[in-house]
C-alpha cells in the first residue's frame, strides 16, 4: 500500500473543491453558506445532505454520513483511502510519487505483475476464441442459456477450444516464459509433453477483482460432464477467500444491499435483469474473508442461495459469520425454482425482486430450518423444539431484541407471547444470566445514556470551536484538548487547537489524517454537532459555559479515577482545575 505524507494529501484535498467535486454526483443548491442536496447514502426525499464550503466538509442530517471531499470519494465509490487520493490527484492534476520498496518486494510486486498480464492476455485469446468458427458450439451454448451479446461482453465470457495446447504455444509465442506461465495456474508443465493447458473445451469465466484485474477463471462443461466447473488453483493474485465474483461491478451499485449468490451464472443472469449489486463466492464456500470483504461495501446482505440441502446449508454457514463482520443477514426464497438464474427465466425480474422484497429474517430462517429436526405434532418433541429456541433467543443481548424474536417466534408457532417468553426467562436464569433481571439492564442503560450525552457535549463544543473561532480567546483558559475523554473526540481537539494556535484552521484537513471511512465520518460528526434549538445568542452563550463545565466536570472526575498515586504533577492540575472549576461557576451562575 502506497504511502502518502500528511501534506500531499493536504495538497491533493485543498486542490479539489468539495461543492465542486460533489456537485458532478449530487444536485446541489446553495442555501446560505451552505448547499444543500438529496442524500446519495440513504433515501429522502427532502433533502438534509449539506455541503459546506467554508469547512470543505459535507454532512447529512438525515443518516450521519459525512467526512471531507476525499471520504466521498471513498463512500460513494468505495474507495479505499489510497484510491480515492489517487482519483482526486488525477482530478487537479497533481503527479504522486510511485511508492519506494524494498528489493524483495519489488521482484514479488513484478511478479504479480507480470501474472496479471497473463490472464489478461489469456482472457482475450478465450474471448477471441468465442467468436470464431470453432467457437460456434460455445456461443450457442451461451445464447440457449438466454444471455445477451453485451451480457456476454460485459463479463468478457470466452470459450478455451479441444486443443490441449494452443493457450499454451500462444501465451509461448507472446513471450512468456514457462516459469511463469506455470505460476499463472493456466498451464501445467510436464517433463515429457511440454506444457499442457488446464481448461480445454470449457465456456470460460474470467474472474475480476475489485479494480476489474483478471485474477482466474472458472471453465465449464458445455452441457453435462464432471467436474462441472473448473478453477484456476490460488496463485499470486488469486485468493480465493478474498474475491467474490461480480463485486466488480457491484461495488458501485445504488442498493443499499448485496445478493449474494451460489454460481457464476446467478451472477450473470441477475446483472442481467438489472440487479447490479450480485455477487458470489468462487467455488468455495463462504469465509469470514469474503465477510469483511463485504463490510467495505455495505451493511446488508441478502443470500439468494440455491433452493436444495446445500443452499440451505450454504445459508447457515455464511449468516453467523456475516453476522460477526456486523452485517445483517437475510434469506431469499425461490421455491420451488433452483437458484436465481431458473428464477428469473421462468418469472422474470419483477417476480424475483418481489422475493428479494419479502426476504426473511436470517433468525426466523435458522428457526426454521432447526424445526425441521422435530416432529411438532409430538408434545415431547414440540417442547424440545420450544427449548431450542429459547436457548438460541438467550443469544441476544438486548432485552429489547429478545423481545421482538419471542414475539415473532410467538406469532409464527402460535405460542402465546408470554409463554415463549417465560420460556426464555426460565433459560436466563438456569444458565445464571442475571442480565434478566430489570434494574441492572435500566442501570446500564442509565449509564449509556450518560455517556452519550457526555459525547455529544464534546461534539457541541468542537463545531462551536471551527464554527466560530472567537471563541477560542474566551474558553482556552479553562479547556484543553485533554479535557475531550473520547480517544478519537481528544486526538481531533489536540489537532483543532493546535491548528488555531497556528492560525490556520483546517477541519477538512483534519478529516483525512484519519485513513478509515468509519474514523472520518466521525470526525465529521464531531464538526457538525447541533443543539436540539439555540435560539436566542444569550440563551446559545449560557449554554456555551454550560458545556464547558460538563466538559470540565466530566473530564476532572475521569481524571481523578484514572489518576496514577505518584503522579505529583497530574494532581496538581487535577486540584487547579478543580479550584478553575469552582470560580467558573461562581463567574457564570451556572
Ligand atoms: P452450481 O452447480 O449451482 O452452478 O454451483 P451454477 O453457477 O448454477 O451453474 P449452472 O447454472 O449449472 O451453469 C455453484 C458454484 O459452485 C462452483 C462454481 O463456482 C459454481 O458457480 N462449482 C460448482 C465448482 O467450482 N465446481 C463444480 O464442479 C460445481
Ligand atoms: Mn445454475
Amino acid at each position: 500500500m502506497p504511502y502518502y505524507s500528511d501534506e500531499l494529501i493536504e495538497q491533493v484535498r485543498s486542490a479539489n473543491d468539495i461543492v465542486n467535486v460533489i456537485s458532478d454526483y449530487v444536485r446541489l443548491q446553495k442555501k446560505g453558506s451552505t448547499h444543500f442536496g438529496l442524500c446519495p447514502f440513504h433515501n429522502e426525499k427532502t433533502p438534509s445532505f449539506s455541503v459546506s464550503q467554508g469547512k470543505q466538509m459535507y454532512y447529512c442530517f438525515g443518516c450521519g454520513a459525512g467526512g471531507n471531499v476525499i471520504t466521498f470519494l471513498m463512500q460513494y465509490e468505495n474507495y479505499t483511502f489510497q484510491e480515492a487520493l489517487q482519483a482526486l490527484a488525477q482530478r487537479a492534476g497533481i503527479e504522486l510519487p510511485k511508492q519506494e520498496m524494498s528489493e524483495g518486494a519489488r521482484r514479488e510486486a513484478d511478479r504479480r505483475a507480470r501474472i496479471l498480464e497473463v490472464n489478461k492476455a489469456a482472457a482475450k485469446y478465450f474471448y477471441a476464441q468465442l467468436r470464431m468458427e470453432q467457437g460456434q458450439n460455445a456461443l450457442q451454448y451461451f445464447v440457449k442459456r438466454g444471455l445477451a451479446p453485451e451480457t456476454l461482453k460485459k463479463f468478457g465470457l470466452g470459450y478455451a477450444n479441444k486443443f490441449s495446447d494452443d493457450l499454451y504455444r500462444y501465451l509461448r509465442q507472446q513471450g512468456y516464459e514457462d516459469e511463469l506461465l506455470k505460476d499463472s495456474g493456466l498451464v501445467t508443465i510436464d517433463e515429457q509433453r511440454g506444457g499442457r493447458d488446464k481448461f480445454w473445451n470449457r465456456v470460460m469465466y474470467p474472474i475480476m477483482d475489485v479494480n476489474n484485474r483478471v485474477i482466474g477463471f472458472g471453465g465449464r462443461v458445455m452441457g453435462e460432464g464432471e467436474p462441472k466447473y473448473l478453477n484456476s488453483p490460488e496463485t499470486m493474485v488469486f485468493d480465493k477467500s478474498r474475491n467474490l465474483y461480480g463485486l466488480n461491478f457491484a461495488r458501485s451499485t445504488r442498493k443499499h444491499y448485496i445478493l449474494l449468490c451460489e454460481g457464476y451464472m446467478d451472477v450473470i443472469a441477475l446483472h442481467q435483469a438489472g440487479f447490479d449489486n450480485a455477487v458470489a463466492s468462487l467455488g468455495t464456500s463462504f469465509t469470514p474473508g469474503h465477510a469483511s470483504l463485504l463490510k467495505r461495501y455495505t451493511k446488508e446482505v441478502y443470500c439468494t442461495f440455491d433452493s436444495d440441502g446445500a443452499g440451505v446449508k450454504a445459508a447457515l454457514r455464511a449468516i453467523p459469520l456475516l453476522k460477526e463482520a456486523g452485517i445483517t443477514a437475510k434469506i431469499v426464497k425461490m421455491k420451488p425454482y433452483k437458484d436465481p438464474d431458473e428464477f428469473i427465466k421462468a418469472k422474470g425480474a419483477d417476480a424475483y425482486q418481489k422475493c428479494i422484497d419479502r426476504a426473511q429474517n436470517s433468525f426466523l430462517f435458522e428457526i426454521e430450518v432447526l424445526e425441521q429436526e422435530y416432529d411438532l405434532r409430538d408434545p415431547e418433541s414440540k417442547t424440545a423444539f420450544y427449548n431450542a429456541v429459547a436457548r438460541r433467543i438467550l443469544e441476544f443481548e438486548e432485552e429489547l431484541e429478545r423481545n421482538n424474536y419471542i414475539e415473532a417466534v410467538a406469532e409464527k408457532y402460535q405460542t402465546g407471547f408470554e409463554n415463549l417468553r417465560n420460556l426464555v426467562r426460565h433459560h436466563g436464569t438456569r444458565a445464571g444470566l442475571t442480565r434478566e433481571s430489570r434494574p441492572l439492564k435500566s442501570g446500564i442503560s442509565e449509564k449509556k445514556k450518560k455517556e452519550d450525552g457526555m459525547k455529544q457535549s464534546q461534539k457541541l463544543m468542537l463545531t462551536w470551536l471551527i464554527e466560530e473561532p472567537r471563541l477560542f480567546e474566551q474558553i482556552s483558559p479553562y479547556l484543553g484538548p485533554e479535557d475531550f475523554t473520547e480517544e478519537l473526540y481528544r486526538r481531533a481537539a489536540e489537532l483543532v487547537f493546535s491548528q488555531y494556535q497556528e492560525g490556520r484552521l483546517n477541519p477538512a484537513g483534519i478529516v483525512s489524517m484519519f485513513t478509515e471511512e468509519e474514523q472520518q465520518r466521525e470526525i465529521a460528526a464531531l464538526f457538525n454537532a447541533r443543539l436540539k434549538e439555540v435560539v436566542t445568542p444569550a440563551e446559545k452563550e449560557k449554554a456555551l459555559w454550560e458545556t464547558v463545565i460538563r466538559l470540565k466536570e466530566n473530564s476532572i472526575g475521569y481524571r481523578s479515577k484514572h489518576l496514577q498515586p505518584s503522579d505529583m504533577e497530574g494532581l496538581q492540575k487535577l486540584i487547579a482545575d478543580k479550584k478553575g472549576l469552582q470560580k467558573l461557576r461562581g463567574q457564570k451562575h451556572v
